[in-house]
């Protein structure tokens, strides 16, 4: 029995729009209060406006009020599971600082991280209250 939120990640992944790299990835993230907010990568013809599928859900979750996570999931069919990109990280990280991260491929593999294992020495707004 799979994990629920790594159910719900599979679910985005089939909705990625990636018609030009065909790299299809979906993302679920648990809300704190148990809200699970999904997200997949969503491709442009100009290539550069590409969204990944972690940014996409912490945007959705986010602009409908949820601004703190204490679970992700990533989904991607791959032969190992994929690890986020950087600027996923840094907008996880703003937002699910304690989170696990639990990155999965269609196969049942599951690679486990925390958020803090992903980007240690991290820049956030405690920086901003530093300067001088
Ligand atoms: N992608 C994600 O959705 N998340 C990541 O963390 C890495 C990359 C997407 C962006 C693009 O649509 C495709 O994967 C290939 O880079």
């Amino acid at each position: 029995m799979p994990d629920p939120l790594i159910a719900a990640a599979a679910i985005a992944r089939a909705r990625a729009h990636a018609p030009f790299s065909k790299f299809r990835v979906g993302a679920a993230l648990e809300a704190e209060g148990g809200t699970i907010v999904m997200g997949s990568n969503v491709e442009s013809a100009s290539y550069g406006l590409t969204m990944c599928a972690e940014r996409t859900a912490i945007f959705k979750g986010v602009s409908e009020g949820h601004t703190r996570f204490v679970k992700v999931a990533v989904v991607t069919d791959t032969d190992t599971p994929t690890p986020p990109c950087g600027a996923c990280r840094q907008l996880l990280w703003e937002f699910a600082p304690d989170a696990v991260v639990l990155l999965a491929n269609l196969k049942g593999d599951v690679i486990r991280y925390t958020m803090r294992e992903l980007l240690p020495a991290a820049f956030d707004a405690g920086q901003l209250d530093r300067h001088s």
